[in-house]
């Protein structure tokens, strides 16, 4: 509709009754429609259009990522255009652009979000712009959904994305179910087997989206998984491109979950991606979540929705309403220390909003990705289960080291993310470098975690073990409350405690 207006004005603006206005400079330099042969995957530029009136001007670009985009404050100036974008993120000033007039061609110069953009343009007929707007995508008006029923605790499993980025394959994916199943992961827990972005290809002429030719065929992937006991999970964006630039969702919701549900999917994580550019405002991006969560839930099958839109906007305190079963609480997170502590100290996402159905996802795992040292890898896990986050692993689980398995195996850590009750933990109290995390568990029993943040060895007295002695998670070691516990530089000491610790001992009779 936007296209046919737009040629319609352009058409008008060409010839008010025929010719153009006698104080019009020469400088309609920029009036009309210029096309861009080999545009850069991102954005993917592909037309400018602009109508000059007189000494004013209007104009957009047509891009593969944000669609149509307007010119703000657009003026002209003899043979130089400039003129604002607004970046893809709203949190972000617009961005300054310049358009040079050269002889038949024009030279575009700016910048969208991190990418700088230089292009030349040719002139080409109004009408092809339609082929650069994006199909219609009206979006539902906001209501709550009901309860999947799925994710009573937090999903445990697998993505691609940490280890592998787009580098992804049907064989590599069957792989990674097999070593799930070597391993013993599976039976420690582990379900879910996600592609996360890069399995992506085109849409037919129906508009349904198929996989690249490194997935020859979904469903046969989905039954291998299935048949070993596992889950799959697949990725896509409310917007037309993926992070990674590969198809995405819009103006095609319902259609890819009925593919994805058909295809035997059992967890979509949904990540925003270009759809920050086209999604404004946090009701926006609120109803686009819900378009999706209502279209997975009309589809039957039980789909875990796992929201990827960076912990903008308090998610918590919506995410179920759109039908998630877990909401990012930050941006990614990378294979060092500094990036996971960063994500796990943070307490990015509010405790109060996470329980049975829908959880607070600090991102997915870099254990054993050889970034950080095992104490630094046993931090990351016991903040993740303390805080109930999803234990989503994103290692090349077919090359593991035996010290690794253990890790990711450890009965007391995966107890305590699990832990029925559902409740997330929080700092009880700071000395140093020493944190000392509480997460309370069912039946009155209580996970406690001294974190030290230094890099150097430390000493703790356990002062909140309750009244009897714990286990130590990794160790095994044996600590009386009260006594000394010394934790390596960037390492965790883990007590999961059962109720019979914290009981008060009976009355002394008088
Ligand atoms: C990011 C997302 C990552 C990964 C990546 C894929 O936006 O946070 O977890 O999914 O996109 O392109």
């Amino acid at each position: 509709m936007k296209a046919a207006l737009l040629v319609a004005v352009a058409a008008l603006a060409l010839s008010p009754g025929g010719a153009r206005a006698p104080d019009a400079p020469a400088a309609a330099a920029f009036d009309g429609t210029w096309l861009f042969d080999g545009a850069s995957d991102y954005p993917g530029l592909r037309a400018v259009q602009i109508t000059q009136y007189g000494s004013e001007a209007t104009g957009e670009l047509f891009s593969d990522w944000y669609g149509m985009v307007p010119m703000r404050s657009l003026q002209i100036s003899g043979d130089t255009a400039t003129f604002q974008v607004e970046t893809p993120s709203p949190h972000d000033a617009p961005t300054t652009w310049t358009i040079h007039r050269d002889g038949d061609a024009i030279r575009v110069t700016g910048k969208i979000w991190y990418q700088h953009v230089e292009a030349e343009g040719h002139p080409g007929p109004a009408a092809a712009v339609a082929r650069f707007l994006l199909p219609p995508n009206p979006l539902p008006r906001l209501h709550k959904l009901p309860d999947n029923g799925l994710a009573r605790t937090p999903p445990m499993g697998w993505s691609s994305w940490n280890h592998f980025a787009d580098k992804i394959d049907d064989t590599t994916i069957r792989q990674i179910a097999d070593a799930m199943v070597a391993s013993g992961l599976r039976d420690a827990g582990y379900r879910y087997i996600n592609i996360d972005d890069g399995w992506q290809g085109e849409r037919d002429a129906d508009g349904v989206l198929h996989a690249n030719a490194r997935f020859p065929d979904m469903k046969a992937l989905a039954d291998y998984v299935h048949a070993r006991g596992l889950k799959l999970g697949i990725y896509s964006s409310p917007g037309p491109r993926t992070c990674a630039g590969y198809t995405g969702s819009y103006g095609h919701v319902a259609q890819d979950a009925k593919t994805f549900a058909a295809w035997g999917i059992d967890y979509l994580k949904y990540d925003l991606c270009s759809g920050e550019g086209i999604f404004r405002t946090a009701g926006e991006v609120k109803a686009a979540y819900q378009q999706m969560g209502e279209a997975l839930q009309a589809t039957g099958r039980g789909i875990v929705f796992s929201l990827c839109q960076y912990g903008r906007d308090a998610v918590g305190t919506w995410g179920r309403d759109v039908g998630g079963n877990s909401w990012r609480t930050s941006s990614d997170i990378e294979d060092s220390y500094a990036s996971m502590a960063k994500i796990g100290f943070a307490t990015g996402g509010q405790a109060q909003d996470a329980g049975p159905g829908g959880w607070n996802d600090l991102d997915m795992l870099e254990v054993g990705n050889g970034g950080m040292s095992l104490d630094e890898y046993r931090t990351h896990l016991a903040l993740w289960a303390i805080q109930a986050a999803p234990l989503i692993l994103g290692n090349d689980l077919r090359h593991m080291s035996a010290e690794i398995r253990v890790l990711l195996t450890n009965r007391t850590v995966i107890a305590i993310d699990q832990d029925a009750l559902g409740r997330v933990g929080q700092r009880l109290h700071v000395a140093g470098p020493i944190e000392a995390w509480s997460r309370p568990l069912a039946g009155g029993g209580r996970a406690i975690a001294y974190f030290n943040r230094g890099d150097k060895r430390a000493v703790v007295i356990a002062s909140d073990l309750g009244g009897s002695p714990a286990r130590e998670a990794w160790t095994g070691q044996v600590v009386a409350p009260g006594s000394n516990v010394s934790i390596p530089a960037h390492g965790v000491a883990l007590f999961r405690l059962n109720p019979a610790h914290f009981q008060k001992p009976a009355a002394r009779p008088a």
